[in-house]
């Protein structure tokens, strides 16, 4: 079996404000050292406000964890108020730009045309990208499960050459699972991890394309269901919301990613 670099996103989503930002990347510095960030990508994902210091935090203390951003503008600066472009995310440390996430496409209602264009537009720009996707509930029940995943992958990545895989990670999120404690089952979710593989051996790209992406799970993972997840052969880490907010859950998820290294 190919070997892939566990991959672990911590989605602080819209959560924690100065002072818990502050106490828990300093927990984060000390729960997650060189050794663990040499096996495992860790990537944490902050909002939008404390992305320039937890930024200058990781750097001053050397840490090799990296910067998120929950969202982007897909186009350059210029007048669209309320808007944070990828040229200023990337100005204060950030490279790697988080897209496609069911709380952005179900709650704020972003389809895959825009999904798509902040996809492109990050690569363009140099950034990892990590496409979450996933099925709602009600798509589960009535089977389109694979259907769901393939659609939102073959609209998210289109465009994209097989050599700009080398920069994305997928992240398979059912939407039933998201902060609800509900998880997939490991074999529900190598399942579907399965189907998303073969979709981009040979449905989208190559077997080398395949082989190399790393697919990771989200949806209540936490440290008592990590090892059982991150243990089957197709998922190849996770995005954690919830775990992600406490320093020790975080590491313990990733401790678990570790030992499948
Ligand atoms: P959760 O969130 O771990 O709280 O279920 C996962 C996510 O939305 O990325």
């Amino acid at each position: 079996m190919p070997s892939r670099k566990p991959s672990i996103g911590g989605n602080w989503k819209m959560n924690l404000d100065t002072a818990g930002v502050k106490e828990l990347t300093a927990d984060l510095v000390n729960a997650v050292d060189a050794a663990t960030t040499e096996a495992v990508d860790v990537t944490v994902f902050p909002p939008f406000p404390y992305l320039a210091p937890v930024a200058g935090a990781l750097c001053d203390a050397g840490s090799q964890i990296r910067v998120g951003a929950q969202d982007a503008w897909a186009g350059p600066n210029g007048a669209f108020t309320g808007e944070v472009s990828l040229a200023m995310l990337k100005d204060v440390g950030v490279n790697t730009l988080l897209v496609g996430h069911s709380e952005r496409r179900h709650v704020v209602g972003e389809g895959d045309t825009l999904v798509n264009a902040k996809l492109l537009a990050a690569l363009d720009a140099g950034f990892e990208v990590v496409l979450a996707i996933g099925e709602t509930l009600e798509q589960r029940e009535a089977g389109q499960t694979d259907a769901i995943n393939w659609g939102q992958m073959g609209y998210g990545l289109a465009g994209v050459s097989a050599q700009q895989m080398a920069k994305v990670t997928i992240a398979y999120e059912p939407v039933w699972a998201i902060g609800t404690g509900k998880t997939a089952t490991p074999e529900d979710a190598q399942k579907a991890h399965a189907a998303i593989r073969a979709f981009l051996r040979t449905g989208l790209f190559n077997d080398a394309v395949a082989d190399a992406v790393r697919i990771q799970y989200g949806g209540s993972m936490k440290p008592g269901n990590a090892k059982d997840l991150v243990g089957q052969p197709d998922i190849d880490g996770g995005l954690i919301g919830g775990a992600a907010l406490k320093a020790d859950d975080f590491a313990a998820i990733i401790a678990a990613a570790r030992a499948t290294a």
